[in-house]
Order: C-alpha cells, then structure tokens, then sequence
C-alpha cells in the first residue's frame, strides 16, 4: 500500500494535486505538508503536517512517523522571486531536494516526483519547438538551480537507484490557487484582472510567446508519469512538456471573445528578460513516446473554464 507525502502541499500545484492524490490513493494515505498552514480542503480531508523542506530531519521523522513510500516534493521559490533573493532562493530550491533525495535514499523509498520548468533552458538555446535534449544555459537562478537539479536526480537514480520522476512544467494556469512570483504568472492575473475590472496591464510585451498549461493536463501528466513503468522511461532528467504556445494577444483575444468590453495594456518589466532567455513552444515527443503524455485544453477552452470559475469567487 502506497503512503505518499506532498511536501509544498499549499503551493499553486500541490493545492490540487494533494486532492486528486487524495481521490486516488485514499484521504489517510496522502500527507499534505508545507510551511504554511494549508486550506480547508487539505487540512479536513486528510493529515496535515507543517514542514520547512530545508530541515531533513524534520522531514525524515515525518516520512517515518507515517511510512511513507513516496514523495512529492514540490516547494521552491519561482522564477522572478528568486531574481530577487538569489542566494536563498538557490538554498531552497537545492536543499530541499538534496535532503529529499538522500531521506530516498537511505529509507528506500519506491519513488520520488520533482518538478523541473522549462527555465531550464536560455538564451542560446533554439526557442521554437525546443527539443528534449540540447544546448542548456540558464541564466535565472530558479533556471539554473532546476538544471543542477535535474544533474543531481540523473546522478541519484545512477549511482543510488533512486527513481524520480520529472517533468519540465511549462507556465502552469490555475484558479484554485494563484502562483506567486513567476514570469509566466500573467496568464493568471489576466484573467482575474478581467473578472474583477476588465482590464489587464501586463508585465510582458503583446508577442512573447511561451509554453503553456492548464492545471488539470499539469496534474494528468503528473500522476501519469509517476505511474509510468521504470523501464519505458528512457530520460533520467526531466521530460519536456508542451501543452499550448500563446503569448499575452493571444489570450487578450481570447478572452476578449467572451468579455468583448476587456481591454489590455502593456508595461514590461524585469520578467521581460525573463521571458525573452526561455523557449516559445516545446517539443515533447519523448514523453508521448514513453509514457502516452496527453491534453484536452487549448487556449479557448481553458479559457472558457477560467473565466467561469474565476468569476465564481468573485461573486461575479
Ligand atoms: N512558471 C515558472 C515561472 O514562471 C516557470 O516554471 O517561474
């Protein structure tokens, strides 16, 4: 019987992926944990745990306490938060998944989940239809810790055998929980600027395109992936996704289409750069290959949802 921990349980992710884990494995076998009280739905419908990633030993005792087998191991600090506080950004990201992997390590766990981004890759690598493997050079230190970080899984599963699983999210779009701090956040605010006053000023230009999700296909593609045979999975690193490829017009007209009094302004600030060192749109043929990644939204349609469920907690 699997008993899973989801550590940054009260992120934009782990707040639905807790629930869906939830849904699956039984209420009882799927700790929540995070270092922050987490909402309602979590901390009722099943256990709960306040846990600072960074201290392994805490962690550790929690992985004893209630025999877990797997983890999900979700806390980090985005893209341009971590612009912001470069070194403590960097300790977070790579500490925590440092402990994590040897707490795998030496208690054996089956197997660990760690999301990578696309912020792995920069400005010289070919940002159209970006390949699983290529030229990588990040130069954000949310990127640059993702890539150690996928060095750092590669080497575990090597020399360890520890068996992670990971994906390179692309700009992940929800309404459960906002995100906080990322350059690809603007597809969020966006449509809840819309509800709220009918017009967006955006902190990138009208043309930057950028690989893109909806969090339900985020949520498929990770529990897929995780239930994936170990033998089909040919990449140790993290698997490219794609989902969709728009940039902020695309979704004004979008959402324009349903709200035809919505209206947009630009004003680009340091995410910009941000924006302009990552791809455009992804090719992820390999994880179609090895473990049948699929997706229901596109743009339109991810909208449709957005806008209703936006609305929905305004009052709207
Ligand atoms: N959504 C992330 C960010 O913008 C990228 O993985 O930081």
């Amino acid at each position: 019987m699997d008993k899973i921990l989801v550590i940054g349980c009260a992120g934009q992710i782990g707040s639905e992926l807790t629930l869906e884990l939830r849904k699956m494995y039984g209420d009882s076998n799927v700790v929540a944990a995070d270092i922050r009280q987490a909402g309602e739905d979590i901390c009722q419908s099943g256990p709960f745990e306040i846990v600072n990633a960074l201290e392994t030993d805490k962690v550790a005792e929690v992985v004893k306490k209630y025999g877990i087998t797997q983890i999900y191991h979700l806390a980090a600090i985005l893209s341009g938060n971590a612009e912001k506080k470069p070194l403590p950004s960097w300790d977070i990201n790579m500490k925590g998944l440092l402990g994590v992997l040897d707490i795998a390590r030496e208690l054996k766990l089956k197997r660990l989940f760690w999301p990578s981004s696309i912020a792995v890759f920069g400005p010289s690598t070919p940002t159209k239809n970006t390949p699983q493997q290529c030229v990588m050079d990040p130069n954000t230190v949310y990127g640059i810790s993702k890539l150690a970080g996928e060095r750092w899984i590669a080497y575990y599963n090597k020399r360890y055998g520890v068996d992670t699983r990971s994906v390179r999210y692309p700009g992940l779009i929800s309404y459960k929980t906002e995100a906080g701090g990322g350059t690809t956040d603007y597809a969020v605010e966006i449509y809840y600027e819309a509800i709220k006053n009918h017009h967006y000023t955006c902190f990138l230009s009208e043309k930057t395109y950028l690989p893109m999700m909806f969090m339900p296909d985020a949520i498929k593609a990770t529990i897929d992936i995780m239930q994936a045979d170990a033998d089909k999975l040919t990449v140790k690193e993290s698997y490219n996704i794609g989902g969709m490829s728009f940039c902020p017009d695309d979704v004004f007209k979008s959402i324009k289409k349903q709200m035809p009094d919505f209206t947009i302004d630009y004003e680009p600030d340091f995410r910009q750069a941000i924006a302009d060192s990552w791809p455009q749109s992804i090719n992820d043929d390999q994880s179609k290959k090895d473990w049948n990644l699929s997706y229901v939204y596109d743009l339109d349609k991810m909208t449709e949802v957005m806008l209703k469920e936006v609305a929905k907690k305004f009052n709207k």
